[in-house]
């Protein structure tokens, strides 16, 4: 398992797809888990304040995260990028009861797939505390905003203020977890720095 957190943008996706091609691993982006559950509460008109409204949704809905993103038959690949749901998003994961469904929801995935590189922004604080290693990647506003042109420096600096002043699991570094600033380390580099501290880490247990 190894967990990859971080602010929005700072390359969490990047690197999880390479780490996961080199260790033959499957990826999970719970991120996308969060944006759907986001676009069907949209879709279906729900209060997105009403934790409990979404929280029985989600209870009550077929999810799948992979290639194609897919809530209850719906394939909501393209519409969880949609502006809307970068709107939304923050809100519906800040409830704690939508969270408790899908970190359960996230651990069965791990569960059958054997493991995984999983990103998100409480990967390595709570979903997976014990992963075999936890990156907290960072990168500059200016950069974190390119990378996410579409949606804009004001709203990713939205996100990640709600991601990490809420009390449900906020957006932090997790304990024992490695910081990288990826701001202009490609991310080739950063996979290998990655496999030898993953080489160390197996030698030393
Ligand atoms: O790709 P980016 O970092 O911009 O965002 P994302 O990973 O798609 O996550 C979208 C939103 O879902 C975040 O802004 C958080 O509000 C929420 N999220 C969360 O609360 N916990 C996670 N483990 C993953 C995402």
């Amino acid at each position: 398992m190894i967990a990859i957190d971080g602010p929005a943008g700072s390359g969490k996706s990047t690197l999880g797809t390479a780490l996961a091609r080199r260790l033959d691993l499957s990826t999970l982006d719970t991120g996308a888990s969060y944006r759907a559950v986001a676009a069907e509460a949209l879709h279906q008109g729900l209060n997105i304040h009403d934790g409990h409204a979404v929280a029985s949704l989600v209870e009550h809905s077929t999810l799948e995260v992979g290639d194609r993103t897919i809530i209850n038959g719906r394939d909501v690949t393209a519409e969880i990028r949609s502006d809307a749901v970068n709107t939304a998003v923050s809100i519906v994961a800040a409830h704690q009861e939508v969270r408790d469904h899908l970190v359960s929801w996230q651990r069965r995935w791990a569960d059958e797939h054997d493991g995984g590189v999983i990103e998100g922004r409480d990967i390595g604080s709570v979903v997976f505390p014990e992963a075999a290693i936890k990156l907290y990647l960072t990168a500059d506003p200016e950069e974190r905003a390119r990378r996410r042109a579409e949606e804009g420096i004001e709203g990713i600096a939205r996100r990640d203020r709600i991601d990490s002043t809420r009390t449900a699991s906020p957006l932090m570094a997790a304990e024992g977890s490695w910081a990288i600033d990826t701001t202009s380390l490609p991310v080739t580099q950063i996979v290998e720095m990655v496999l030898e501290r993953l080489e160390h880490t197996e030698e030393g247990q």
